[in-house]
């Protein structure tokens, strides 16, 4: 299986909770390097741009707002399938439907506030990770 990288984003609710380091042990428990990461405030422009592809869905400035109500992680994970394998840690965006084990399941508190975002391919993955970080910020 090819080695690749995806975007993760530890969202502002799991920051506030300081779960910071509980959610990086699922990543590297489940063989996903962390090769970059950096805690960030977004500001609404940038919130706006990285979700600009849910512009038009009625959720979208309650998304926007939330994700600049505190700091967030932003981190690029590294490892084999990482995309699928990071969406399968995640779980399910809507908490109540994921699956047990996830960290959504165990630490996300509701559809908005769910904890992390994971890129849902690996199209998606390249441009996010360039979204926040520079070819010298990642250290594989
Ligand atoms: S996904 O993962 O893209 O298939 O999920 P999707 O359902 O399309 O949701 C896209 C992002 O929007 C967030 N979301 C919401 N935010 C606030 N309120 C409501 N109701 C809501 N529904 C979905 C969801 O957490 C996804 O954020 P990211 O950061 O991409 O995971």
């Amino acid at each position: 299986m090819a080695v690749e990288r995806t975007l993760s984003i530890i969202k502002p609710d799991a920051t506030r909770r300081n779960l910071t380091g509980k959610i990086n042990a699922r990543f590297e428990e489940a063989g996903l390097r962390i090769v970059a990461q950096k805690r960030i405030r977004l500001t609404k422009e940038q919130a706006e741009k990285f979700y600009e592809v849910h512009a038009e869905r009625s959720f979208f400035g309650e998304l926007v707002t939330f994700m600049i109500s505190g700091p967030v992680v932003v981190q690029v994970l590294e490892g084999e399938d990482a995309v699928q394998r990071n969406r399968d840690i995640m779980g399910a965006t809507n908490p109540a439907n994921a699956a047990a084990g996830t960290i959504r399941k165990d630490f996300a508190e509701s559809i908005e506030a769910n904890s992390v975002h994971g890129s849902d391919s690996p199209e998606n993955a390249a441009s996010e990770i360039k979204f926040f970080f520079s070819k010298s910020e990642i250290v594989p």
